[in-house]
């Protein structure tokens, strides 16, 4: 058996204006990270269906666990303000020292949550790994968790 993950790689400029815009909301919100420890700034911002965007960013704490990554920032605020819509793209990127970092893929545990969103709104999501020039476009959250725990593992 194969699993193969499809992505588009383009560059920053050659982006839709569109998206262009989400990856800029995402890298303002990782301007607004509150990252005392690592020092390392992630962005995320979340395009609804309703046309609304949404940021978030990362929430550190001294207790380590109980921080929180920007994607699931931004989801959560999104699942809060907007209960129901869909999201229909999800832009990322970091920052360290001032720079903007390589893309970076979300953790596991965004994963997991980014791929219930996906599921509940019943439309791909799509994910934009965003770096300084390029951008990773994946057609949904599921070519980052092929594997997955969902709701129908636990039905009897
Ligand atoms: N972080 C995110 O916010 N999103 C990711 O996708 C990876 C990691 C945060 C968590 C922590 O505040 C810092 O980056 C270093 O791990």
């Amino acid at each position: 058996m194969v699993i193969e993950i499809r992505y588009l790689e383009v560059s920053a400029a050659g982006l839709t204006a569109a998206d262009a815009l989400l990856r800029e909301a995402a890298l303002q919100a990782a301007g607004r990270a509150y990252a005392p420890y690592s020092g390392f700034q992630v962005g995320a911002a979340a395009l609804l269906e309703n046309g609304e965007v949404v940021t978030g960013c990362n929430q550190e704490n001294a207790a380590s666990p109980s921080g929180l990554c920007a994607e699931r920032v931004a989801l959560s605020y999104a699942g809060a303000r907007y209960p129901g819509v869909p999201v229909s793209a999800l832009a990322i990127i970091a920052m360290s020292g001032g720079d903007v970092r390589p893309h970076i893929a979300p953790c596991g545990a965004c994963c997991q949550v980014m791929l219930e969103m996906e599921q509940r709104g019943g439309k791909p999501m799509r994910i934009l790994l965003c770096g300084k020039d390029t951008v990773r476009i994946l057609p949904s959250v599921s070519a980052l968790l092929p594997f997955s725990f969902t709701e129908n593992d636990m039905e009897l």
